[in-house]
């Protein structure tokens, strides 16, 4: 064969490949919407903190960022004994917050991230004076306060500690948005965002990527991202970041990032970084 015929042919291959990437992305649907029958009426205290496991893993995002070492972006609270761990942070002379006990701690910890910063956790360059962790009862995670007791009593039983928030009543369910969503299961998968820059924060990547300068956070800056890589490329580094990984920095971008993302999501983000030039 000639070189020529080669090299054709392997453009060829190439552009059949992409083809069939493209092809097969939209079936890169994040998590199937699960029929979860939760009956407020006749929810038990297993249920909730079920739910709360759940929200904790999905709706939440809380795992995106609340995993072991080294990967974590944050203290590893799944794998520590809530109790000691907050009897600890509620007798240190720095803490400033109001929380009394265990579920206090929690609650304020997710509306008020910022209240007390965790040592060395804190926002680089803050001097630990402000923290990364979005307030997840605003928008985009915008969980509501049963959610939250949910995650609560889910944080609490998971070392076997006594369980402090109450069920829902089914009429204080009822008054809360979502409650419907809730017992029907479709509000546990998060609000899909509806903006790039909205994605960017519900799915952590400011945290670990400065988007208007290129310095290193935990990954590259992305200010110029749109120069350095063309749109497949940048669409791979989501769907599979360890695939490639950027020169001088650690294969630490979480590898399970698209499976949480609608298609929709994906795509504002790959557009989005593309025209960043
Ligand atoms: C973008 C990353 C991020 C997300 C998402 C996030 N957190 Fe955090 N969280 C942090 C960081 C970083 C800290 C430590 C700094 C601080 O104290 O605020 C923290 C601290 C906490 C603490 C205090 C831990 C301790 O050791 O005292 C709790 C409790 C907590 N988060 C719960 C949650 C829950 C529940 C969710 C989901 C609903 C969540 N976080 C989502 C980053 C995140
Ligand atoms: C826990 C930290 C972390 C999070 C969260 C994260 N990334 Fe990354 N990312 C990295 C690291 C580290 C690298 C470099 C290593 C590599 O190429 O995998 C990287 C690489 C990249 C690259 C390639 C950069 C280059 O110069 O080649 C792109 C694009 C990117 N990330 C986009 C995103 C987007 C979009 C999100 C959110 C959906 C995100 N990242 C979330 C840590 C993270």
């Amino acid at each position: 064969m000639s070189v020529l015929l080669k090299t054709l042919g392997f453009s060829l291959g190439l552009t059949l490949l992409f083809t069939l990437v493209t092809y097969i992305l939209p079936q890169v649907e994040g998590e199937a919407p699960v029929e979860k029958a939760v009956d407020l009426s006749a929810l038990t205290m297993d249920d909730f903190i079920a739910l709360g496991e759940d929200l904790f893993n999905n709706k939440g995002t809380c795992t995106l960022c609340h995993k072991p070492a080294p990967l974590g972006r944050a203290p590893d609270i799944q794998g520590a004994d809530m109790v000691s761990l907050i009897n600890e942070r509620l007798a240190d002379a720095n803490y400033q917050g109001e929380a009394k006990d265990a579920a206090g701690y929690i609650l304020e910890s997710m509306i008020e991230p910022g209240r007390y910063v965790v040592p060395t956790w804190g926002k680089k360059g803050t001097n630990d004076t402000e923290s990364p962790m979005p307030a997840v009862d605003k928008a985009p995670i915008e969980l509501s306060s049963i959610e939250m007791d949910a995650i609560i009593a889910y944080l609490q039983a998971k070392d076997g500690n006594e369980v402090t928030v109450s069920l829902p009543s089914p009429e204080e369910a009822e008054s809360v948005a979502g409650a419907e969503a809730i017992a029907s299961g479709s509000a546990a998968l998060p609000t899909p965002a509806a903006t790039a820059e909205e994605a960017l924060g519900k799915f952590a990547c400011s945290s670990c990527h400065a988007l208007d300068s290129a310095d290193t956070l935990v990954g590259p800056g992305l200010v110029d991202i749109g120069a350095r890589l063309s749109k497949e490329e940048i669409r791979q580094s989501i769907i599979d970041p360890n695939a490639v990984i950027a020169e001088g920095f650690p294969a630490a971008m979480p590898a399970d990032l698209a499976e949480k993302m609608t298609v929709k999501e994906l795509e504002l983000l790959v557009t989005y970084l593309a025209e960043k030039k």
